[in-house]
């Protein structure tokens, strides 16, 4: 590795990570809370060696030739990693690392927290109190949906997914899951999960909570088509990506009473602006992508991403590098 290795993050990150990247190289910090504006952002990344970056900055070719060809590591502190072109990376020997593993829980813990949310109004609860609302214990009010014995239906099985199955578990869910890629009978056993295709899942699930990667093929996979063929009432939950739901035909199902409500953690763009429809809406909760928000959680996310970051300066082997 060259002596010290000039490095740009576009954020400041938590010193469990912002300290060994300081201790092996000459770092740049982008000093403001709001990510760098993309004319910002190619400046700052001129002749650096490595780069920590988040979903907010695009690595493309432009922001590569930006950098020029000393870039060796592109280090996503986040575990998606959308936001990188991937194939441009690998074209200039670029290595790639995200944050796997560590958000895992996290990120399943606010799923649940959101499906729970949503399922008993706890937002208008909420409301109803701070606005004086609350006069009398009453038979008939903020009536919700019953999470225990319910069906789950998860899209995408992978380590999120998984999670928020285990979680169900202890609410005696059903759950049902679509996914490219069938789980192991043992792990299907462990979490009593039924692999089903995508249809089943909408015409069955009382909630349906999404854990696939933005692609291709997974972007508007819930347009309005899929959520007409929801079961009436149901709940959706997203704290995947914004893309993968059509949020106009989201909005519609929620204010006809098609669909009963939706957590999103997610969304398109981030952040929603405050005239979207979708926030004028009782039964929406969104949250600004708070997944992996946990203060054990960023911490353990700059610690992989500082040694990835690192690792791939030295041409070491990354904790977590992203596979070509
Ligand atoms: C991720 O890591 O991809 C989340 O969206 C942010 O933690």
């Amino acid at each position: 590795m060259i002596d010290r290795p000039r490095v740009f993050l576009a954020r400041e990150i938590p010193a469990a990570g912002l300290d060994l990247i300081r201790g092996a190289s000459e770092v740049d910090v982008w000093p403001k809370d709001l990510p760098p504006s993309r004319d910002e952002l190619l400046a700052r990344v001129v002749g650096v060696d490595g780069v920590i970056t988040l979903l907010t900055d695009r690595v493309d070719d432009e922001l590569l030739d930006a950098a020029g060809p000393g870039l060796k590591v592109v280090s996503n502190y986040a575990v998606g990693y959308d936001n990188i072109d991937v194939p441009a990376c690998r074209r200039r020997d670029v290595r790639v690392g995200n944050t796997p593993g560590v958000l895992t829980e996290t990120t399943a813990d606010l799923a649940f927290a959101l499906l729970l949310a949503v399922a008993r109004r706890l937002p208008e609860a909420r409301d109803s109190v701070l606005d004086g609302r609350w006069k009398t214990w009453a038979p008939m009010s903020l009536l919700g949906k019953d999470v225990h014995g319910a069906t789950l239906g998860l899209v995408g099985f992978g380590r999120i997914g998984r999670e928020v199955a285990r979680r169900a578990l202890g609410f005696g869910m059903h759950t049902l899951y679509a996914s490219p890629h069938r789980a192991e009978a043992a792990t299907e056993a462990e979490l009593r999960a039924t692999h089903v295709p995508l249809e089943t899942i909408l015409r069955e699930a009382d909630f349906i909570s999404l854990h696939t990667v933005l692609s291709a093929e997974t972007r508007r996979l819930i347009d309005a088509a899929a959520i007409a063929r929801m079961k009436p009432g149901a709940i959706l939950i997203n704290t995947s990506r914004g893309p993968i739901v059509d949020q106009a035909a989201l909005a519609d199902a929620l204010r006809s009473g098609h669909l009963f409500g939706a957590g999103l953690d997610v969304t398109e763009p981030e952040p929603l602006p405050a005239d979207d429809p979708l926030l004028a809406l009782p039964n929406c909760l969104v949250v600004p992508h708070i997944g992996s928000a946990s203060e054990q959680t960023r911490d353990r996310m700059a610690e992989i991403a500082a040694k990835n970051l690192l690792a791939g300066l030295r041409g070491e082997p990354m904790p977590a590098e992203v596979s070509p």
